[in-house]
Formats: C-alpha cells, structure tokens, sequence
C-alpha cells in the first residue's frame, strides 16, 4: 500500500513537472534541499536519499542515467534536477590554480608501513584519489591493504589519518587475526585496531556495488565523530566483474558496470575526502615479447580511473618491488618493501 501510494506521488510529480511547457521554467526559488530541486517532491527525494543521494553535491555529481534510473523519470527531467544542484552546491566549476594547489594541500596521506613505498607514493596514499595496487598472486596485494587498515588509525604526526576503515572483501580474504598481528608489533591495542574496521563480504558484482552504497552510509554516520571514515579498501576489485562477464559479448556490458562502480568510488572518495584502495589482478598478454608479461585487468576504464596505479612483483630473498605507472605528478620508480609481522615495512 504505501509502496502503491508513493509510485502515485512520484507520478504526479512528474506530470505536474512535465506539464511545464519548454522554455518555461519552475518558478525559481532558493534551493536549499532536495525538495526544492525542480520536479523533486517528497516521493522523488525519498528515492534519491534512500539511493544515497541526498545532498545537493552527490546530485551535482550524479549522472544523468543515474538519476533517470533511481527515481524513474526521464534523461531530461533528470538533467534540470543535475543542473539545479550544481547551480546551488556550487561545484563544478573552475578554480584559480593557486586555490587548487591550496585544495590539495588538505589531502592526507596514508603511510603504507614502508618509507621507501610512501616516497615512491609522494608520501602514501592519497585521499580524494583512488590508488589500484595490481600484481600476480602472492605478490603482497592483499597485505598491503591489511598494513594500510591499521596505518590509516594512527595519528597524522605518525604517519596515518586518525580515521575508521571501511574494507569490501570479495575473495574472502580479510583476516581479523592478521590486523591483530600487525597492530600488535606496532604498539597499538589490537581491540580497537579492529573496532574501527568495518567488513562486508561481496558475493558478487551487484552486491559489491550495493556495499559502496551502505558505505557511504557509515561514512555519514561518523563524519562528524573524532573518527571519521579515512580509508575505503576492495579487495579485489575485479575479481566478480572478471568471473561474472566471460567472453566479448558481455564486455560493455561489464565496462558499464564497473565505469559506474569507479564513479562511485570516486565521489566518496571527494565528496568526503578518503583514500580509496583497490587491489587487482593481472592477466597474461601473450603479445609481449619484452618487459613484464602481465597487465592488470579492466582495460582502459580503470585505467583512465585510477589517480594511481602501482604495480607489485616479488623480488629475491621475500623482497617486494613495487613500480608506479603512469603517474600524473610523480616520476616514475621502484621501491623495495618486505613483507613481515608487521604487515609492510622496509
Ligand atoms: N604474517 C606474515 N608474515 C610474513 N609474510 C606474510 C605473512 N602473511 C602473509 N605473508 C606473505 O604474503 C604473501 C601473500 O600476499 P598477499 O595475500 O598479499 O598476495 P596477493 O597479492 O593479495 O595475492 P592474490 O592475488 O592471490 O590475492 C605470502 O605469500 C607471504 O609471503
Ligand atoms: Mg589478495
């Protein structure tokens, strides 16, 4: 019943906004919340926050196929409802440089254990970006996530954010006793370590779409506390999208997918200024003769997605070297880490 009666108003909002003829527009007045976007009335909104849309600046930044989708009206309809947000959120726009160089100087950086890692990184691992580790198996991917969980609690002066850790665990290899581990031969109560993890098993594509989803409602729910969300890790990123799309004909279909999975990661990532850690595999490619045989999975959306892309190979002796990829600021380089029970470290 309710249900019946909430796809009624939506309807009627709708028509009552499409009845508007072109080239006349709503009424203007200030718009300060949802409901005051065109055509947005209490059905409407109720849809848009229950999908997580509820500022104006998650609406500046949605697509509108997105929003087209989640509150059942039209491309256009949805375009005004963009527009209107991005007018009163006031984002979107162009800054002067030296206001942009200001901008990056609040984004923090999450040691990764290792000095040599965190030079070659610019310092760690940046919030407002997405960093994507990639590698063979064994090659410290998932460890690396594990070290940056207990990093990311420590206070800035060592190297860390303060922060709450939200983890989406896709092959189900979280290990709570290795987060023990590592917070235990850093000195920090390995109790609290954990309190301040939050893990969810993704066990598939969808699901893990829909985990970003209710991550975004953690983040809320404590962004306003002494520890608020600073690290946001999928391990691994790829690993349903690559099992559950075989074959070419269903490879748009995948890139879509996971075009609206990155955008969404990188809106928390901005929106609420956390670092964004991915992991992924890589595949074989047959084709090169020389260098390093293996690229990572996801072709060029994720390329073109991540601000960072490290590659991880294992070195002699347990070493770890680690080569950054097409960085836009920072030189290319390696850097030699080890893997021990303290999780990452020179
Ligand atoms: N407690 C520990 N102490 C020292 N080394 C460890 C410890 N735990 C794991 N390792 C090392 O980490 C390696 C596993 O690395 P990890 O699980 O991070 O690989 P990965 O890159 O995530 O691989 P995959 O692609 O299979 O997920 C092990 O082979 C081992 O060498
Ligand atoms: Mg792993």
């Amino acid at each position: 019943m309710v249900m019946a009666r909430k796809k009624k108003d939506a309807v009627k909002e709708l028509e009552e906004f499409e009845e508007l003829e072109v080239g006349e527009s709503a009424p203007k007045k200030k718009v300060a919340t949802l409901e005051d976007l065109p055509g947005v009335g209490p059905a409407t909104a109720e849809k848009l926050r229950d999908a997580g849309y509820d500022s104006l600046e998650a609406i500046a930044v949605a697509s509108p196929l997105e929003l087209k989708e989640i509150a059942g009206i039209s491309e256009g309809a949805a375009l005004k409802i963009i527009q209107a947000a991005r007018e009163a959120a006031n984002i979107g726009t162009f800054m002067r440089a030296d206001e942009y160089m200001e901008r990056r100087r609040s984004i923090g950086k999450v040691s990764t254990g290792s000095k040599a890692l965190d030079k070659l990184l610019g310092g760690g691992i940046e919030t407002q970006a997405i960093t994507e580790v990639f590698g063979e198996f064994g090659s410290g991917k998932t460890q690396l996530a594990h070290t940056l969980a207990v990093t990311a609690q420590l206070p800035p002066e060592e190297g860390g954010l303060g922060g709450s850790v939200i983890w989406i665990d896709t092959e189900n290899t979280f290990r709570p006793e290795r987060i023990r581990q590592i917070a235990e031969e850093r000195g920090l109560d390995p109790d609290e370590v954990l309190k301040n993890i939050y893990v969810a098993r993704a066990f598939n594509s969808n699901h893990q779409m829909l985990l970003v989803e209710k991550a975004e409602e953690i983040i809320k729910e404590h962004a306003s506390t002494d520890r608020p969300v600073k690290l946001l890790i999928v391990d691994s990123l790829m690993a349903h999208f690559r099992s559950e799309y075989v074959g070419r004909g269903t490879l748009a279909e995948r890139q879509q997918k996971l075009a609206k999975h990155l955008s969404d990661l990188h809106r928390l990532a901005d929106l609420y200024d956390i670092a964004v850690f991915v992991t992924n595999q890589v595949q074989s490619k047959p084709d090169a003769f020389f260098g390093d045989p293996t690229r990572p999975v996801g072709g060029n959306i994720l390329a073109h997605s991540a601000t960072l892309r490290v590659y991880l190979r294992k070195g002699k002796a347990g070493k770890r070297v680690a080569r950054l990829i097409d960085s836009p600021h920072l030189p290319e380089g390696e850097a030699v880490f080890r893997i021990t029970s303290k999780g990452v470290e020179d």
